[in-house]
């Protein structure tokens, strides 16, 4: 399910595009070097239907898939595409319990569609490299325990880490405030403040706007 096309964000030799459910509003984020057929594909949620017909319309496949963090709506895509591209899988380990909790018991609309083992475990990993480049990989743990940060020139996806505005929630299963906290201040806010910000839900910002104007984790 999704909310129309994709919005789309040229940087250099690279597009990003956009694509947000209906459901969750998460944002899953597809990474296009320019005139290639492979992509990359960052959370792939509800809207997953959305992103395969636009990537036949394109005849791109999916490269790799990687997760910010293990929450179904960062992944309820994942088994689709990887049934039809068969790509590779890259999340954190520690949250591959996450993968196997009965969310719909806790009062969600949804579940996980299936565990899926990672082809790579960033747990293990500083950096993550396609044909299209490569993206470094930031733990940033708390609102899950595997939760991630991937950063590329001049970009950060901060899944459901850091918002516009707001952080992730830290009452599900696994989650941490104190852990969220320490991953904002050490490790998201000590990045170059005009680096930009593509959450897990909301829009985008950066990391200067968020040091001076987040109300729950502020730069002090
Ligand atoms: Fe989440």
């Amino acid at each position: 399910m999704s909310s129309g096309g994709p919005s789309c964000t040229a940087a250099g030799s690279l597009a990003m595009y956009c694509f947000r459910d209906d459901i969750a509003d998460e944002n899953c984020y597809v990474l296009v070097p320019e005139g290639a057929s492979e992509a990359w594909v960052f959370d792939p949620g509800f809207q997953t239907d959305a992103v395969l017909a636009w990537m036949r319309d394109l005849h791109l496949r999916t490269e790799i898939i990687a997760l910010t963090h293990a929450h179904p709506d960062h992944c309820f895509g994942l088994p689709l595409l990887r049934h039809v591209h068969d790509p590779r899988i890259a999340y954190h380990s520690a949250d591959r319990p996450l993968l196997d909790v009965d969310w719909s018991a806790r009062g969600f609309p949804w579940n996980a569609a299936a565990s899926y083992e990672a082809t790579e475990d960033l747990a293990d990993l500083s950096a993550l490299t396609w044909s299209g480049g490569t993206v470094v990989i930031h733990p940033t743990p708390g609102h899950t325990p595997g939760s991630v940060s991937f950063a590329w020139d001049g970009w950060i996806f901060t899944g459901d880490t850091l918002f516009r505005r707001g952080v992730g929630r830290t009452d599900l299963p696994l989650g941490s405030w104190e852990e969220l906290d320490r991953s904002v201040r050490t490790v998201l806010y000590r990045l170059p403040g005009n680096l930009t910000v593509y959450p897990g839900h909301g829009e985008r910002t950066t990391i200067a706007e968020e040091q001076e104007k987040n109300p729950f984790i502020r730069m002090v």
